[in-house]
């Protein structure tokens, strides 16, 4: 949510801001800035509302060859999308943008008695106060950041630069992620590291309450109350192609396309198809502890809370002995529930930094009870601040719309429940074929990928003038149907729900009528003649149904049906969520929307 990046160093900063920017443009996008200076400290402001490219197009007629400078784009909290709001904010000499909320800014506002506002944004207000302790610059400008911060209350991620010292940016972070990259004569500042992957291996990631004094050749941090931090580089992996569209048309369908391999990523290392177990070295459990686990609690948001409603499903099936609670993480942290001994939370999130999340696993921690990350971004805070955990390894994902991030997320809660399953004993014979499912799945995954697409396309082009879709599914089958009408309202905007089969008499039935369609997901098994029979209530009432099964002799007329081929019988519902995201992709090229960055929404939600 926003993304900040800085430059001091030898180069044009303005060709790293952009391309930076650019990067992190998934993270925000309905405003941008940068300001960059010379070395005497003559800036360039340039701001634009909209996307990036507007931003581009002013700075063509404004190129600099300026060695410093900060930029942000902006998904809106206070104040709507425009210029004026748009970061970085000024105060006299001095610049700033910034990530999070400052809580107590209408207070802080109240005691800048003599300041002028431009913008209706909280984060202007910090920038009033930090010069309000700079004095023009008498004072250093660390110094003065740092008397401005212990006044907030909020989360912050900043970056700021004056130009009375131009080769001097200073960051802090609080609850909103910062990284220094280290470079050959340059230094770099980012919230996210992939706008550091082709300048630098090297990076600091900032912990909470640190400030960073940064030039071009040095890094400098110390905590709020003035003591040194001995920084710890660290290597970034990400590579550019892992960043790049690499001739998708968008992100979403390249992130789609590339399942197979994101879940080779996930399992690589944690199947022994031989010996029909898993492994897991990240959580760092002992047997003994494992074995003493009763009650498992998953924390996620969004697609995330999706991926841990549907591994509970999966992970009860073989562990008897333990209870399962999924929770949405933004009611969890305010919630007073009891939690038992003997339990462990599965803190899941992909970007590793969702406020929400974040505050839960805090929360948890307080408690004593022991959090395990199911994380995607390497040295994110939430994979920092866990006592163990699984990367899922999937590489960046930078649609808006998570994809493969969801089905390894599955996978690797699934593999933690195994783990559990082994340390109580169960017997092997019930957890094999879960195994044997999972080392199966990239190979299925890619030949569903493969088959379904073209039919696909086709029926989502059919259904593009629909705005109102609802998802059926049973047992494992409905928490995936869960996931399938999250995608569709997030990118395509359509007003999709969904049930649980057996809740279609309790109420739903009444909205079916001509201006929804509907997508059931009817795997084979124990309660397919149920589906079946709840697809027929559906087509006694005119509905549209479009079948998803993977049963060759699924023969009812329903509108459409999308056949799955596949040797998996527990997994299918993760094939029949590939559907599920290739449908929304394809509705949403048809109806002609952002597909990679939908409306109002940003990746990575670190504001509450
Ligand atoms: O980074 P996280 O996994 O913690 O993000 C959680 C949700 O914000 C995220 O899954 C969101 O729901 C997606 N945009 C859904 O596609």
């Amino acid at each position: 949510m926003c993304g900040i990046v800085g430059y001091v160093g030898g180069k044009n900063a303005q060709d790293f801001l952009i391309s930076g920017l650019k990067r992190l443009e998934y993270r925000g996008y309905d405003s941008a800035g940068i300001i960059t200076m010379d070395e005497e400290g003559k800036d360039t402001l340039i701001k634009a509302k909209g996307k990036i490219s507007e931003l581009e197009e002013r700075l063509a007629k404004n190129k600099r060859d300026d060695k410093a400078g900060i930029g942000h784009t902006r998904w809106a909290t206070h104040g709507e999308p425009s210029e004026a709001n748009a970061h970085p904010h000024q105060a006299g000499d001095i610049f700033l943008v910034h990530n999070g909320i400052i809580e107590n800014y209408k207070e802080l506002k109240a005691q800048l008695k003599n300041a002028e506002f431009k913008s209706e944004t909280d984060s202007e207000v910090l920038a009033k106060l930090i010069e309000s302790f700079y004095h023009d610059g008498r004072y250093p400008l660390t110094n003065a950041v740092v008397q401005a911060l212990k006044l907030v209350k909020g989360t912050y991620g900043i970056a700021v630069i004056s130009r009375k010292n131009p080769e001097e940016i200073v960051v802090a972070r609080l609850g909103s992620p910062l990284v220094i990259g280290i470079g050959h004569d340059e230094t770099l500042v980012a919230s996210d590291a992939s706008a550091l992957v082709g300048h630098t291996k090297r990076a600091i990631y900032l912990n909470d309450g640190e400030v960073a004094t940064i030039t071009r050749n040095s890094v400098e941090i110390k905590t709020l109350n003035a003591e040194p931090v001995s920084a710890k580089v660290e290597e970034i992996e990400t590579n550019l192609s892992a960043i790049q569209k690499n001739g998708y048309e968008h992100f979403l369908l390249k992130e789609i396309m590339e399942q197979p391999e994101s879940l080779i990523e996930t399992l690589r290392g944690r199947v022994n198809l031989h010996e029909g177990t898993v492994k897991l070295g990240g959580p760092g459990l002992s047997e003994t502890e494992l074995r003493k686990i009763k009650h498992l609690i998953i924390v996620g948001c969004g697609t995330a809370y999706n991926a841990g409603v549907l591994a509970g499903y999966y992970i009860e099936q073989f562990t008897p002995e333990i209870t399962i609670e999924t929770v949405i993480a933004s009611e969890y942290r305010y919630r007073q529930a009891y939690i038992p001994e003997d339990s462990v939370a599965l803190i899941v999130s992909q970007s590793g930094e969702t406020a929400d999340t974040l505050a839960c696993l805090r929360e948890i921690k307080k408690k004593g009870i022991k959090t395990i990350g199911i994380v995607n971004t390497i040295g994110s805070t939430i994979a920092r601040e866990v006592d163990g955990g699984t990367y899922v390894h999937v590489g960046p994902e930078i649609s808006v719309a998570s994809t493969k991030a969801f089905t390894s997320q599955v996978i690797a809660m699934v593999m933690f429940g195994l783990t559990i399953a082994q340390a109580k004993g169960v017997k092997k014979t019930v957890l094999q074929p879960y195994v044997k499912e999972i080392a199966k799945l990239p190979e299925e995954v890619r030949n569903v990928l493969e088959l379904v697409h073209e039919d696909v396309k086709k029926i989502a082009n059919k259904y593009k003038d629909y705005d109102h879709a609802i998802y059926l599914g049973r047992d494992t089958a409905y928490p995936t149907a869960i996931e399938g009408a999250l995608k569709l309202k997030e990118i395509s905007y359509v007003d999709a729900n969904a049930y649980a089969f057996g809740e279609l008499k309790h109420g739903p039935l009444a909205l079916i009528d001509d201006r929804f369609f509907e997508i059931a997901l009817i795997p084979k098994g124990e309660l397919y003649e149920k589906a079946v029979s709840n697809v027929q209530e559906v087509l006694a009432r005119n509905g549209k149904v479009i079948a998803v099964t993977n049963d060759d002799k699924f023969d009812l007329s329903v509108a459409d049906v999308i056949r799955i081929q596949t040797s998996l019988e527990i997994l299918t519902p993760l094939l029949m969520n590939l559907v599920s995201q290739l449908f929304a992709y394809y509705m949403t090229v048809a109806k002609g929307n952002n597909v990679d960055q939908p409306r109002n929404l940003a990746k990575s939600v670190t504001v509450e």
